[in-house]
C-alpha cells in the first residue's frame, strides 16, 4: 500500500457503507409484509394441493386449504390476497356465464375467508379468462374477430356486485376493456356496495410473463396455446405515453388504487406514475418473473433469497406501496427472523 498516494477529497460516500449498522442508518427503501399482497389459486374440492410446474412453491388449493393459507399469511403480517380461481373445463363457455353464477368457486372462496380470516383483505380478480374456453379476458365477437368491449363490461359490472356481495374488500378489473372502472363504480353503488374498493389494473401490458400464470388457471390449456394473443386489450410494451393515459383515465372514473402489472421489466412506468398521482400504486410481479428467479436459482446460477429480495426492493423504490407477488410468504417468513 503506497502512503505517498492521497487523495484530498471532502466527500466519501463509502464512509456510510462502512458498517452494518451504519447502512441500515442510511437505507432509504424497505418493505414489510404488510405491504405485500399473496395471488392465491384456488380449486373445488377436498383434492390436497396441487403442485404448478412453472412455478416451484405454488399450489392450487382447497377452500379448506385456502382458509389455513391465509391464516398463516394474517400471522406473518400480509395484509391481503388476490383470488385466481381454476374451474373445471366443463364449466367453460362462450359465454363465461358460470361467471356470474352466485355459488361459484371463487364467490364461495371469498365467503369462506371473509368468515373464517375476517382480518385479511381479499381481492377478487374481474376478467373472464377463467370461464372462457378460449381463454380470452371478455366475450369474443366473432363477427369483429375481438372482444366486445362493451358486453364484457356488462359481464365485469355484474362479477363486482357479485364479489361485494360475498364480502370481497376489493375488485380488481384485470381485463383492460375501454370504460370498465366506471361503469364497475355505479354498479357497486347503485347496489349499495359504496365501501367496496376498486384496484384497477390500469396499465397491464400484454406481455410474455403471464405464461406460467395460465398455465396456473388453465387458460393456456383451454386455448391449447401458450401465447393468447391479447394485443388488442393489453398495451403494448412500446408505449409509455398511452400507460399514463390509461392510468389518468382509471384515476377520473373512481379507480381506489392503481396498478402497473408486470412490474420488474416496467420499473420506468412505476416510477411515473407515481410521479403524475396521488393514489395509492400497486405493482403486480407476475408469474413469469416469479419462474425465471426460480429457474436460475435451480440451477445453481442465482441466489434465491437475494434475488428474490433484490427485485422486490428494485419495485418498491421505483415507487409502488404495494407489490402483488408470489414471493410474499416467503418474503414474510424471512422478515420474521431478522
Ligand atoms: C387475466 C390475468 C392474468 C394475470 C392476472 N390476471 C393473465 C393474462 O392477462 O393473461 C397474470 C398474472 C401473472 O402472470 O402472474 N385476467
Amino acid at each position: 500500500m503506497s502512503d505517498i498516494f492521497k487523495l484530498e477529497l471532502n466527500r466519501r460516500p463509502r464512509r456510510t457503507r462502512r458498517t452494518s449498522s451504519l447502512r441500515a442508518l442510511v437505507r432509504e427503501t424497505e418493505i414489510s409484509p404488510r405491504h405485500l399482497i399473496q395471488p392465491l389459486f384456488v380449486v373445488d374440492g377436498e383434492s390436497s394441493p396441487e403442485a404448478i410446474d412453472s412455478m416451484p412453491g405454488i399450489f392450487r388449493l382447497s377452500i379448506t386449504d385456502l382458509i389455513k393459507e391465509c391464516r398463516e399469511l394474517v400471522d406473518l403480517g400480509i395484509s391481503a390476497v388476490a383470488l385466481f380461481p381454476k374451474i373445471e373445463d366443463n364449466l367453460k363457455s362462450d359465454d363465461a356465464r358460470e361467471a356470474l353464477k352466485p355459488d361459484t368457486l371463487v364467490l364461495r372462496a371469498i365467503r369462506a375467508i371473509k368468515t373464517e380470516v375476517p382480518e385479511i383483505s381479499v381481492v377478487a380478480d374481474l376478467a373472464l379468462d377463467p370461464y372462457t374456453l378460449n381463454g380470452h379476458d371478455g366475450l369474443w365477437d366473432s363477427g369483429a374477430q375481438d372482444l366486445a368491449n362493451d358486453a364484457t363490461v356488462e359481464v365485469l359490472t355484474d362479477m363486482a356486485v357479485l364479489a361485494a356481495e360475498a364480502g370481497v374488500d376489493l375488485v380488481a378489473p384485470s381485463d383492460m376493456m375501454d370504460g370498465r372502472v366506471g361503469a364497475i363504480r355505479s354498479a357497486l353503488d347503485g347496489n349499495g356496495f359504496e365501501r367496496t374498493a376498486i384496484m384497477a389494473y390500469s396499465a397491464k401490458f400484454a406481455s410474455a410473463y403471464y405464461g406460467p400464470f395460465r398455465d396456473a388457471v388453465g387458460s393456456s390449456g383451454a386455448a391449447c396455446t401458450h401465447d393468447l394473443d391479447k394485443r388488442t386489450y393489453q398495451l403494448d410494451p412500446a408505449n409509455r405515453r398511452e400507460a399514463l393515459m390509461e392510468i389518468a383515465l382509471d384515476e377520473e372514473e373512481g379507480a381506489d388504487i392503481l396498478m402497473v402489472k408486470p412490474a420488474g421489466s416496467y420499473l420506468d412506468i412505476i416510477r411515473e406514475v407515481r410521479e403524475e398521482t396521488e393514489l395509492p400504486l400497486a405493482a403486480y410481479q407476475v408469474s413469469g418473473e416469479y419462474a425465471q428467479i426460480h429457474a436460475a436459482a435451480q440451477r445453481g446460477w442465482l441466489d434465491l433469497e437475494r434475488c428474490r429480495d433484490e427485485s422486490l426492493l428494485a419495485i418498491r423504490r421505483a415507487g409502488a406501496d404495494i407489490i402483488l407477488t408470489y414471493f410474499a410468504k416467503e418474503y414474510a417468513k424471512a422478515y420474521a427472523k431478522v
